[in-house]
């Protein structure tokens, strides 16, 4: 049994039998738009119906995470032990969620919870201004709008982008004496953060504000480096290195969430997401809502082909999350070298986008329903809402019913025809409008039923993604939880601005002729 990944790398999934005979079950199991299969987990629904299905292909995705050693990856996860072999470091996000289990992070917990009790009890800090970016960033954004969108008493800017405009409107009209910084980078080397902090330390400084690192506050797993820049130590939050910057939404990063919408918004989700974690942890391979999201998004990319996963929300306070979900599986799942160094040797993580139903509709849906492409869609609704305009909600559940039906069932040429008929239009007008009004029908979608949406619920729907995530690293034979990718464009960035200062000669930095031509052009007109 491996102690680790690395100890024994999987091989390429070509190379595997088991892999061969999933792909065989999966062509012989089609989509079956007679089938309802539905999945429970912590009162969250999973409707699995809109995906391929057919009993071989479980006892073949068994087989599958049989030969993946997925029981034992899966404990040792949760286990807290080395996950993230190319970093030598755990992934032990779900140690968040159980704050009693480990003592530094209850810490933590407390000092953060004693932070609000005193700022809220004092009324201060009426204006928060968010910088981070990414893991950062997402979560808390994701957190407040959906929870505070009819407004809280608290005014909360974000501020993630190291474009100038984002800063300056960040700011803009707050009065300084009110607001707080709240610096969120888990390496504290992040130049988009540590500019922006710098530029926000600046205002309050210019508006006569003596110790303005008093107003700033940090969370990090560099906590001295924190320091040295100038946030005061009791300001200081920490979070650890075994929590990835995407997974660090369960940590002191929700210091922004609980000062605007509530401390119990962030223990609720941590509840919800605790609930999913046994879940993940003990539902058989068949129940397991992660599991079988996993293995139908496997089937969706690697065996069907599909190069992305469209999230549809249809549920106006969880716009941000596409942005989240699109960085927990793209920054996770973008990668196409294997544990054993070799190439992977079949297509894994989609691109993920999306957008809220029903303004997606009217943007890209049409895409979706008759485009060349299709991609296989996440529909997710709460089937309560929290307004009291029941014909709103009527509406809204209708088309997220509407738009996933016709993914799946479609519209035969014959069915079309019939319908060009019955509108009068004579026999050859109707047989050539018919061909526009075809569907094809057949493309895969999840439906997630979110009883109502509650912290609770958004937690665990948030660790519902995350388990998926790492289920399809296992199959894939990946590390879902490093990001190499983005390394490489942060240092050549580093070269770049040196030279836009003069600082370095461009000549020796042996461009590509294009970026040689525009850095030499923005040199000139930065005044270089
Ligand atoms: O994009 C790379 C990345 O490292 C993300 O993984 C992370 O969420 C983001 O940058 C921000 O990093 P940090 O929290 O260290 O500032």
């Amino acid at each position: 049994m491996p102690v680790t990944t690395s100890d024994c790398p999987p091989l390429p999934l070509p190379q595997l039998p088991e892999w061969a005979a999933f792909v065989a079950a999966v062509k012989a199991a089609p989509i079956r738009v007679d089938d309802l299969r539905l999945v429970t987990a912590t009162g969250l629904q999973l409707d699995l119906s809109g995906q391929s299905q057919s009993p071989a292909l479980h006892a073949c995705t068994e087989a599958l995470l049989n030969t993946r050693h997925f029981d034992s990856l899966r404990k040792q996860l949760l286990a807290g032990k080395i996950a993230n072999a190319t970093e030598n470091r755990a992934a032990w996000h779900t140690a968040l969620r159980e704050p009693a289990a480990i003592a530094e992070v209850a810490a933590e917990r407390q000092r953060m919870n004693e932070f609000i009790r005193r700022a809220d009890s004092e009324r201060r800090w009426r204006n928060i201004v968010h910088i981070g970016i990414g893991g950062s960033d997402w979560g808390v954004r994701l957190a407040v709008s959906a929870f505070g969108y009819a407004g809280t008493w608290r005014n909360v800017r974000f501020v993630a982008n190291i474009d100038g405009h984002a800063i300056a409107g960040g700011l803009a009209g707050l009065d300084p004496r009110d607001t707080l910084i709240v610096l969120a980078s888990k390496s504290f080397t992040t130049a988009e953060t540590l500019q922006n902090g710098q530029r926000a330390v600046e205002w309050l400084s210019a508006a006569g504000i003596e110790d303005p690192y008093k107003q700033v506050v940090a969370i990090t797993a560099k906590p001295d480096v924190a320091q040295a820049w100038g946030v005061p130590e009791a300001h200081v939050f920490k979070l650890w290195d075994w929590v990835g910057g995407r997974f660090s939404v369960w940590s002191s990063v929700s210091l922004t969430t609980a000062l605007a919408v509530g401390s119990d918004v962030v223990a609720g989700m941590l509840a919800g997401a605790a609930a999913m974690d046994t879940h993940f942890a003990q539902a058989p391979v068949a129940e397991n809502a992660p599991i079988q999201m996993a293995v139908a998004g496997i089937i969706n990319r690697s065996v069907l082909g599909y190069g992305s996963l469209n999230i549809a929300p249809y549920d106006f306070r969880l716009a941000n999350l596409v942005p989240y979900i699109q960085q927990l599986e793209m920054e996770s799942l973008g990668k196409s070298t294997g544990l054993d160094g070799n190439p992977v040797g079949v297509p894994t993580g989609p691109a993920v986008w999306g957008m809220p139903g029903t303004d997606a509709q009217h943007t890209f849906f049409q895409w979706l329903h008759q485009g060349s492409d299709g991609a296989p869609v996440d529909f997710i609704i709460t089937q309560e809402a929290d307004h009291g305009w029941s014909e709103h909600h009527k509406s809204l559940l209708a088309n997220c019913l509407a738009q996933r039906e016709a993914l799946l069932k479609g519209k035969t040429y014959e069915a079309a025809l019939a319908e060009c008929l019955a509108e009068g239009m004579p026999q050859e007008k109707a047989q050539w409008l018919a061909r526009h009004r075809i569907h094809p029908g057949g493309r895969p979608s999840n439906l997630i039923v979110l009883p109502k949406l509650t912290p609770y619920t958004l937690g665990a729907l948030l660790a519902l993604y995350e388990h998926k995530v790492f289920v399809q690293g296992v199959i894939w034979g990946i590390n879902p939880f490093d990001q190499w990718g983005v390394e490489y464009g942060k240092v050549l960035a580093k070269g770049i601005v040196k030279e836009l200062s003069g600082t370095q000669d461009s000549a020796q930095s042996h461009h590509d002729a294009s970026t040689a031509h525009w850095v030499q052009v923005f040199a000139r007109s930065l005044g270089q």
